[in-house]
């Protein structure tokens, strides 16, 4: 539905430098803990050291002889907030324990020392009641949600899976598990709270400044104009920053107790409770087939956890439903609801631990039939949507197979495990598909003609390190038939018109349509006036709500095809990425260069999730005992030897203005698959719970 003409855009799909860059490099861009007001005071949270169970007193005594100390806040004297729709935002607001390193307190001194001390001077008395922390696929308390993270129905099925399964001539039923994962992105969780006679300001590490502004409004009931939040530069999020969680509305209720402006660091420790995760999974993938490959029945089955206080339902196994063509088909999410910290998103929630199993499963399902791996996901490419039926938009997964493949070297492939050694290294190589959902959702933006005839744009979009704010500079320029260097694009406020949270990979199709309305009413409106500008400049405002619902109904998703090239020593067990090669069809790409940015750092963060991190729960203590990143471990340079990504030339009509589909998620997808997958293509051993460590792949 482009109703746009399709005039030329010079600047769309030109690698512009981050328009910012300048300012990040000499550090005069300023992050959430950077903003110091006035008579500001210092906030330490501290956390329940018991997984379930009542707080029974606070001595709060100790902690007030510490020099310095304003206030400690507890649920005895903390303000009280209207009820939240997620529990895990009604802080200090009862005496129950619900998941170990849950916000129970927090200090509030005049400076950071002094706030840690009393922190951990205070003494909590508890009633303490057993834990049940352990996800297992046998518990007797999983659950069908009512539907998925996403909106998704929580089951699908299609013919007759269980007939077509124990027909088939060709099985593979596998079981493959994914650990819980936390998001670690450079700059933790911060916030900067002030109260005045206008009501609440914050500095806030987040995704979404409008949806934050939302949120605290409803928490302390306030209309939402009485709420700002200044975000203009964020160091990664990930998605644990996509939702306002504990800590802003800890800083927030901290404030307006002690009266003074407070500024809160989540540490990198407390990370690890409170500001969201992967959920680990467990899940059964059967893929029936004929000798030929022809898939004839998928089945699906994902176990996951959250909390007792707040249902998160991952998506595991959508991502299945549009893959491969097959009658017969059933997905399906369980859930248990356990002692632990509620989940949350981590990149692709869902299609990444999900499409880790199915791509998985087609790599054992190829070698079963004696098909090449690229060959036999070529075999099963449906020719629309296989459940709901819809043409795909555009769907260019076997060219990105094909380009791979090409682009790889895979043709000289010999396709027996093991059969390569260099020396003491086993090499081995492994393919996968990856895919991700084209979502768009309603956002708002303004354009300004200055008196000086440069434009400003203003939108309340959020610029998460990702170089939103320079591709919407680019989209912009086009729209209005002008230059990067004289268009200003003002994000990152809650002041600006509402925007859509940076997440979904759906930012730059949300606001860069609601920026593309807003250019072309200011030429409109500059058209109507026949040039007559009056000295303030002229303004003209777009709402994309209409636009965004009448869409027409397609299957919309970006595809992408990943090859790993891995060593792994013969002695030690340890496995190496040699090689990354991503090839993806996500629309028009507008900007070369943060493109790959984006589509490399998924990929190293999908290297991260095969061979290092994993959540440890220690079940005496019921919560992840890895909290740093010493023992929480993550890529880094040295573990990434050779990563590139590509894209082939997708013209889809059906998108947006831009004709361009997300790339901030899709990256990480079925890169663990593929270097799976290639550690069994080198050493024979399938390696089917992530992550894939140096004693799984030890005889
Ligand atoms: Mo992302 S997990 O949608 O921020």
């Amino acid at each position: 539905m482009t109703t746009t003409a399709r005039t030329a855009r010079p600047y769309v799909g030109t690698a512009l430098n981050r328009v910012e860059g300048m300012e990040k490099v000499t550090g005069r861009a300023r992050y959430a803990f950077e903003h110091s007001p006035d008579d500001l005071a210092y906030a330490v949270p501290v956390q329940a050291t018991i997984a379930r169970g009542e707080i029974r007193a606070m001595d709060v005594q100790k902690a007030h002889t510490v020099p310095g100390v304003i206030a400690v806040i507890w649920h005895g004297n903390a303000p009280r907030l209207a009820p939240a729709d997620n529990a895990e935002l009604a802080v200090l607001q009862s005496a129950r324990v619900a998941y170990r390193g849950q916000y129970v307190a927090v200090v509030v001194a005049e400076n950071l020392e002094a706030a840690r001390e009393a922190a951990r001077s205070l003494s909590v008395e508890y009633a303490g009641e057993p834990h049940d922390t352990e996800l297992r696929a046998d518990h007797p308390r999983l659950y069908r949600p009512d539907q998925v993270n996403g909106g998704y129905p929580t089951d699908s099925e299609h013919g007759d899976p269980d007939a077509a399964l124990e027909a088939a001539p060709i099985l593979v039923d596998a079981t493959y598990s994914t650990p819980a994962e936390h998001n670690n992105p450079m700059e933790p969780h911060a916030t900067v709270a002030r109260w005045d006679a206008g009501g609440l300001t914050l500095y806030d590490s987040t995704q979404g400044a409008s949806s934050v502004r939302a949120t605290l409004a409803a928490l302390f009931t306030m209309p939402p104009q009485n709420v700002r939040v200044i975000a203009p530069h964020v160091g990664g999020g990930f998605g644990s920053k996509g939702l306002p969680l504990a800590p802003v509305v800890l800083a927030a209720l901290a404030a307006k107790h002690v009266t003074r402006p407070v500024k809160l660091a989540v540490s990198r420790q407390q990370m690890f409770a409170v500001t969201g995760y992967r959920t680990p999974t467990i899940q059964r993938v059967r893929l029936g087939a004929n000798p030929d490959g022809r898939l004839t029945a998928i089945a699906h089955e994902a176990i996951e956890q959250c909390s007792t206080i707040q249902e998160f339902a991952e998506q595991t196994t959508t991502p299945t439903r549009i893959m491969y063509a097959a009658p017969n088909r059933r997905t399906t999410h369980r859930v248990v609801k356990l002692d632990v910290p509620t989940p949350s998103w981590m990149r692709a929630p869902g299609e990444t631990p999900g499409m880790f199993a199915l791509e998985s499963a087609m790599d054992e399902l190829a070698i079963a039939c004696g098909i090449d791996p690229v060959e036999l996901r070529v075999r099963n490419e449906p020719d629309a949507d296989p459940e709901s039926g819809l043409p795909f938009s555009s769907r260019n997964l076997v060219a990105c197979l094909r380009e791979g493949a090409r682009r790889f070297g895979w043709a000289d492939r010999d396709p027996t495990p093991g059969a390569r050694i260099e020396g003491r290294t086993l090499v081995g190589s492994g393919v996968a598909a990856s895919t991700y959902p084209v979502y768009r959702s309603p956002s708002q933006a303004t354009a300004r003609l200055e008196p000086d005839g440069r434009y400003t744009v203003r939108t309340a979009a959020t610029d998460i390190g990702t170089g939103a704010r320079t591709v919407l500079t680019q989209i912009a320029a086009d729209a209005l038939r002008t230059s990067p260097d004289r268009v200003r694009v003002e994000i990152g406020d809650s002041a600006l018109p509402p925007a859509v949270l940076a997440g979904g990979s759906m930012g730059t199709a949300s606001w860069g349509t609601a920026v593309v309305r807003a250019c072309e009413a200011l030429l409109a409106e500059l058209d109507r006036r026949g040039g007559d500008v009056p000295a303030d400049g002229v303004e003209a405002g777009a709402d994309t709500a209409g636009e965004v619902r009448a869409e027409e109904r397609f299957s919309r998703h970006a595809f992408g095809a990943q090859f790993a090239e891995v060593g792994v020593d013969v002695d030690t067990g340890e496995a190496r990425v040699l090689r990354l090669l991503g090839v993806f069809a996500a629309g028009r790409i507008i900007n070369p260069k943060t493109a790959r940015s984006q589509l490399i750092g998924g990929m190293t963060m999908g290297l991260s999730m095969a061979l290092f991190e994993e959540s440890v729960m220690d079940r005496e203590f019921g919560d992840y005992l890895n909290r740093d990143l010493a023992q929480y471990h993550v890529a880094s340079c040295a573990d990434v030897r050779d990563i590139e990504a590509a894209w082939i030339e997708e013209d889809d009509p059906h998108l947006n203005p831009m004709g361009s589909k997300g790339i901030g998620e899709i990256g990480i997808v079925g890169t663990a698959a593929a270097i799976a997958n290639a550690v069994h293509h080198a050493t024979g051993i399938r390696v089917r719970d992530l992550p894939i460590r140096l004693d799984k792949l030890l005889r």
